[in-house]
């Protein structure tokens, strides 16, 4: 009888291990701490104001005095970052990630960084055109950055709900992505931004 004994023996074909970012390329520390730090910080700023927006309650101006210091943070932190990410060379993708896919990561981020930047400068400008202060703490306030008028208000606080929303949408997207990397691709990618060590 004729055995197919050569194909029998033959090791089973796999597709090949996607190429690995290398060992030790990892952003500096100083970005990777931001990094968490920050989405900790955005999260929160973006249950926080759809929190306190549906409620009619007393908590509104509670939630308020939290959201605008908060936000404010978030931008100093968002400009020292953009200080690292200029002055430190993040590690390049894998070889292998298909261009489409590299171009997404880098157009994605770099909305990310101009939404970090713009959320709390649109809340800002908000405040100030409604005549509201934007106070940090008990004494404290910073000074406004457009002059009062209502219909510019009205435009900022539709622009503000707007974008916060598709932050979100992104931010989600973002970390399917890393995800994705983490338990997919397994690339060494989430590595980069989430491993200990001083590096
Ligand atoms: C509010 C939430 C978040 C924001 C605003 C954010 C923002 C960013 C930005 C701007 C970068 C690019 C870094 C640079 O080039 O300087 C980045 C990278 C990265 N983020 Fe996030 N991130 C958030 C949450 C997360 C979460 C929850 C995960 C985990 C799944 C994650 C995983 C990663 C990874 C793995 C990278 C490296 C990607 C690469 O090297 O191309 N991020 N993030
Ligand atoms: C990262 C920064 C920020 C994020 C992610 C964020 C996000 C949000 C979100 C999601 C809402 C709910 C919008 C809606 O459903 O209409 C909101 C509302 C609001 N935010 Fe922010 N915000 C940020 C910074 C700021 C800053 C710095 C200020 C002021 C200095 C501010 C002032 C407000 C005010 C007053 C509202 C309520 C508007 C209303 O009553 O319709 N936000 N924010």
């Amino acid at each position: 009888m004729n055995t197919p004994n050569n194909v029998s023996r033959q090791a089973p074909v796999s597709p090949p291990a996607p190429a690995r970012r290398l060992e030790g390329e990892r952003f500096v520390l100083p970005a990777r701490i931001l990094h968490w730090l920050m989405a900790i910080l955005i999260l929160a700023m973006l249950y926080v104001g759809a929190g306190m927006v549906s409620t009619v309650s007393a908590r509104y101006p509670e939630l308020l005095a939290w959201h605008r210091p908060l936000g404010i943070a978030v931008l100093i932190l968002a400009l020292i970052r953009l200080g690292v990410r200029v002055t430190h060379r993040p590690p390049p993708l894998p070889s292998d990630l298909h261009p489409v896919q590299a171009a997404g990561a880098k157009a994605s981020h770099y909305l990310l960084y101009a939404l970090m930047i713009a959320m709390p400068l649109i809340g800002w400008a908000m405040q100030s055109a409604g005549g509201y202060p934007v106070i940090m703490w008990k004494g404290f306030e910073l000074p406004p950055i457009l002059p009062h008028d209502i219909v510019v208000y009205g435009q900022l606080r539709r622009a503000h709900g707007l974008l916060g929303y598709a932050f979100f949408l992104l931010i989600l997207g973002h970390m399917a992505a890393g995800l994705m990397h983490a338990w997919v691709r397994r690339d060494g990618v989430f590595e980069s931004m989430a491993g200990g060590g001083d590096s």
